[in-house]
C-alpha cells in the first residue's frame, strides 16, 4: 500500500511543522535513501495495515549467525535467576573458567593480547581477577581506559557493585570533567582521552601495574595514540603489565604491533541468532524501526528488544514514536518501556537500562553504537539495526571535519545480532534487504585517526616531547596532509614556533581538557576584559547541543522558550544569556523546566565552567567580567575561531578561506537573518553543511587577531572601503 506510506509522511511533517522537523525529516530521508538506492528507485516501502492503523514489515529470514551452544539450552533469565547472587553471575562468564590460565599467561608476558566475545567479562572481570591476585599492592594502580565515558563510568559502577564498594572508593572512573575517585581508587576506569593525557604528569605510568586498553577494536583515535606510547613505555619498563582487549576483531594486527605480543582467547559462549532481511529497502528509517519493535512486541515471546539508531536525536524522536503508538493502542497490548541509551544520557537513566523488566512487560532499549560492544544489556533477545551509524569524517584539504549518518562496516551489523544471542537463542531484524549487506557495506570502519582532524593530538604529542610525528609508531599512521594541517593550524594559533617547537603559550593551552581552538579563546579573553562570560560561553559550548529540549506535545512553547533567549548577535551570546538566567534563578531545576531547557546539562555546564575556572588559575588568568559589553565577548572568541569564518555572498555564506557553501543551522538565532560575515563553532554536514552556533562578527577582528592568517583583500567588504586604516588605528589602540 504505498499510498498509505506517503500519506503518513505528509501528516507527520504537517502536524510537526516547523523548519527544524522538516529538516530532521529530510536528513532522515536523505540518510536511509542513500543506502539501497538502487533499489529504492524502483520500488516503494511496502506497508500492511495490522492493529487497526499500525503498519507491518515483510521480512525474509536469510541467515543464521552460527551458536555455539544449542539453541534449546537456558531459556531467557527467569525473576529467580536475575535474583541470584551476584558472585554466582560472575561465576557464570565465559571468562571465569579461564581465570588461572590467564593470571598466569599475564604473570608470564608483558604484552598480552585477550580476544573474547563481547559479553564474556574481560571489563569487568580482569580488572576484578588482578585486584585479587594481588597486582595492586603498594599503591600500585590499574587503569582501564575505555572508548567512551558511558563506558566507563557504566562499568566502574558495575563492577564497585561486584566487589561491595562504593564507587569512587576502590573502585572509580575519571572521565573528561568529572573524577570520581579517590585516594582508595586503585581499580581505575577511565576514557581513553583521560589516560593519554595522563602521559603529560607521568609520562612513563610508574604508579600503573597494569593496563588494560579495553575494546580496542573499536580503533578510536585516542586508543591509536595510548598503542604507541604504551609501547614505547613497555619497551623500556619491565612495568606496567600491558593488556589489549578486544571483540572478536582484529586482533592478529594488535598482536603484531606489540612485536607479536601473544593472543589469549577466550572461546565464546553464544546462542543461534537468527537473521531476517527486509524484502525492499526502507525508506524512512525511524518509521521502519518503530513498526518492527511493534511487530516484535505483539505476537513474539517474552524477551528485550535493542534498536539501534545513529544518535541522539534520532533516538529521541524514535523513543516519542514508539511511546505515541504504545498510547494509542492502549491495553490492546502489554506493556513496552521504553528506554534510550547514548553518550550524553544522564547517568540515573542509564542506570534505568540495567534494571530488570517487570513481569508481563517488555523493554525496549533504544541505543547508539555504544550498545554495540562496549556495553552489555541483559535479557536482549530481539535486535532491530536500521544499518546505520553516525561517523565522523575530516577533509584535510578543507580542513572540514563533519559528522553525518552512514551505512555501518559489515564489523557492525555482526557485532549488533550477537547482542542477540547472549542468553538464549534470538532474532536479529535487519532493516536493509540481504543483497545491500552483501554488496554495499564496506567490510571493517576505517579506523577514526583517517577521520578525524589531529590538532589536539598533535599539541598533546608536542607536549610530551615527541617531536617527530611522522616517524611514531602507529597501527595506521595517519594521512600526511592531516598532520600537515595540524601543525599549520597549531602555527597559526601561536601554539607552535616556525620550527614546529611548542610555544609558551602552546603549553599553557595543552593544559585545558579541551580542544586548542576554545582554550585559545579562553587565555586570550583575559585581553579583552571578559574572562568571566568566556569561561561560561566554553563551558556551554562543551556540552554539546543538548540545551534545549522540545518535547512533542509542546514544540511551540519550546520554541517560544528558545526564542526568548536569542540576543543579537550570535548563538554563543545566547547560550551565555542562558547560563546567566540559570544562575540568577539559583541554579535551579524548576528555572529549566519551565525554559525549556536541560537541567542536566546545564548541572554538567557548571561543572566544567568550574574546573575550567580552576585551570586558569593554574595558569594565572585573572577573571574580569565584561559589564555587559558583549562586543568585547564576541572579539574574545576570534582569536581561537578565526579559521571557522563564512562569508555572506549575494545568495548564500561560503567560508572565508576554502569558499565552501555552508549554511547556519536551523536552531540558530540567526537562522532568519544574514549577517555579512559569521563565525561559526562547528560544521555538521548533514543534508548540508550546516554552521552550529554562529556569531555575528565584523571582517576587522579577523585581521585583527591573525595577520598571519588572513589577506586583507580575502577579507575586503564593497561597502568598507576604509577598512585598511581602521586596522592601523584598532591595532594601536589595542597596543
Ligand atoms: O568486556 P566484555 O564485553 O567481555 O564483557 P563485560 O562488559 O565485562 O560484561 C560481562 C557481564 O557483566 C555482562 O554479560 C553483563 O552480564 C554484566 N554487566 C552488567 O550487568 N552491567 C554492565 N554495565 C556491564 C556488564
Ligand atoms: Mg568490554
Amino acid at each position: 500500500q504505498p499510498a498509505r506510506a506517503v500519506d503518513l509522511v505528509e501528516e507527520e511533517s504537517g502536524a510537526r511543522g516547523g523548519e527544524q522537523r522538516r529538516w530532521e525529516e529530510a536528513r532522515l530521508g536523505a540518510a536511509s535513501l542513500k543506502f539501497g538506492a538502487r533499489d529504492a528507485a524502483s520500488q516503494e516501502p511496502k506497508y500492511q495495515l495490522v492493529l487497526e492503523e499500525e503498519e507491518t514489515m515483510e521480512f525474509v529470514r536469510a541467515t543464521q549467525l552460527r551458536g555455539d551452544e544449542e539453541p534449546s539450552a537456558p531459556p531467557a533469565p527467569t525473576q529467580a535467576q536475575q535474583k541470584e547472587s551476584i558472585q554466582a553471575v560472575r561465576r557464570s562468564l565465559p571468562v571465569f573458567p579461564f581465570r588461572e590460565e590467564l593470571l598466569a599467561a599475564i604473570a608470564n608476558h608483558q604484552v598480552l593480547i585477550i580476544e573474547g566475545e563481547t559479553g564474556s567479562g574481560k571489563t569487568t572481570q580482569i580488572p576484578q581477577y588482578l585486584f585479587e591476585e594481588g597486582y595492586t599492592r603498594k599503591g600500585m594502580k590499574i587503569a582501564c581506559p575505555q572508548p567512551g565515558r558511558v563506558a566507563a563510568m557504566s562499568v566502574a559502577a558495575r563492577v564497585a557493585r561486584e566487589m561491595g564498594v562504593k564507587l569512587g572508593s576502590e573502585v572509580g572512573y575519571s572521565i573528561r570533567f568529572e573524577d570520581c575517585t579517590s585516594e582508595r581508587t586503585v581499580l581505575r576506569y577511565m576514557t581513553d582521552g583521560m589516560l593519554l593525557r595522563e602521559f603529560l604528569s607521568e609520562p612513563d605510568l610508574a604508579s600503573c601495574s597494569v593496563v588494560m586498553v579495553d575494546e580496542a577494536h573499536e580503533r578510536t583515535l585516542h586508543t591509536d595514540i595510548l598503542f604507541g606510547l604504551i609501547k614505547d613505555v613497555a619497551r623500556f619498563r619491565p612495568e606496567p603489565k600491558v593488556l589489549v582487549a578486544s571483540a572478536t576483531l582484529d586482533t592478529a594486527r594488535f598482536s603484531a604491533f606489540f612485536d607479536d605480543a601473544p593472543i589469549f582467547r577466550i572461546p565464546g559462549r553464544r546462542f543461534p541468532v537468527d537473521i531476517f532481511y527486509t524484502k525492499a529497502p526502507e525508506a524512512d528509517c525511524l518509521e521502519a524501526c518503530v513498526v518492527s519493535v511493534l511487530q516484535i512486541h505483539v505476537p513474539q515471546p517474552p524477551g528485550d528488544i535493542l534498536v539501534f539508531l545513529p544518535g541522539r536525536e534520532e533516538i529521541g524522536a524514535a523513543c516519542e514514536m514508539l511511546q505515541d503508538r504504545c498510547r494509542r493502542l492502549g491495553s490492546k497490548i502489554r506493556e513496552l518501556l521504553v528506554l534510550p541509551i547514548y553518550a550524553n544520557l544522564p547517568s540515573d537513566m542509564q542506570a534505568r537500562i540495567s534494571q530488570p523488566t517487570p513481569p508481563g512487560a517488555r523493554k525496549v532499549v533504544v541505543a547508539t553504537n555504544i550498545a554495540e560492544t562496549s556495553l552489555t544489556i541483559e535479557g536482549i533477545i530481539y535486535v532491530v539495526d536500521p544499518g546505520f551509524c553516525k561517523q565522523k569524517s575530516y577533509n584535510p584539504r578543507t580542513g572540514m571535519e563533519s559528522l553525518t549518518v552512514t551505512p555501518c562496516s559489515k564489523a557492525s551489523p555482526n557485532q549488533r545480532a550477537g547482542r542477540a544471542g547472549r542468553v538464549a537463542a534470538g532474532k536479529c531484524f535487519r532493516l536493509y534487504t540481504a543483497w545491500a549487506y552483501q554488496h554495499e557495506l564496506e567490510e571493517t570502519t576505517v579506523p577514526e585517526i583517517h577521520r578525524t582532524s589531529l590538532g589536539n593530538v598533535v599539541l598533546l604529542l608536542k607536549s610530551l616531547g615527541i617531536h617527530d610525528l611522522m616517524h611514531l609508531d602507529f597501527l595506521d599512521p595517519p594521512p600526511y596532509e592531516t598532520l600537515l594541517l595540524a601543525l599549520e593550524q597549531l602555527y597559526a594559533l601561536g601554539a607552535l614556533n616556525p620550527l614546529g617547537e611548542l610555544t609558551t603559550s602552546g603549553r599553557k593551552r595543552a593544559e585545558p581538557p579541551v580542544d586548542p581552538m576554545l582554550s585559545k579563546m579562553i587565555l586570550a579573553s583575559e585581553k579583552y576584559g571578559c574572562s568571566e562570560e568566556t569561561l561560561t560561553g566554553a563551558a556551554m559550548l562543551s556540552v554539546n547541543n543538548s540545551i534545549f529540549y522540545r518535547p512533542k506535545d509542546k514544540v511551540v512553547h519550546a520554541d517560544n522558550a528558545r526564542v526568548n533567549f536569542f540576543l543579537p548577535g550570535g548563538d554563543h551570546l545566547v547560550l551565555l544569556n542562558v547560563y546567566t538566567q540559570w544562575a540568577e534563578s539559583g541554579y535551579s531545576s524548576q528555572w529549566c523546566y519551565e525554559n525549556f531547557v536541560q537541567f542536566r546539562s546545564m548541572r554538567r555546564a557548571r561543572d566544567v565552567r568550574e574546573q575550567l575556572e580552576g585551570l586558569l588559575e593554574r595558569v594565572e588568568v585573572g577573571l574580569s567580567p565584561c559589564q555587559g559589553d558583549y562586543i568585547r565577548v564576541r572579539k574574545a572568541i576570534t582569536p581561537g575561531y578565526f579559521s571557522h569564518t563564512a562569508r555572506w555572498t549575494r545568495s548564500a555564506y561560503r567560508t572565508v578561506k576554502q569558499q565552501q557553501t555552508v549554511f547556519i543551522h536551523p536552531n540558530s538565532s540567526h537562522f532568519e537573518e544574514q549577517p555579512r560575515w559569521l563565525l561559526y563553532h562547528e560544521l555538521v554536514l548533514t543534508t548540508k553543511e550546516f554552521m552550529r552556533q554562529v556569531l555575528e562578527i565584523e571582517s576587522i577582528w579577523l585581521l585583527e587577531v591573525a595577520p598571519h592568517y588572513y589577506k586583507a583583500k580575502e577579507l575586503e567588504d564593497p561597502h568598507a572601503k576604509k577598512m585598511s586604516k581602521k586596522i592601523g588605528k584598532t591595532r594601536e589602540e589595542l597596543g
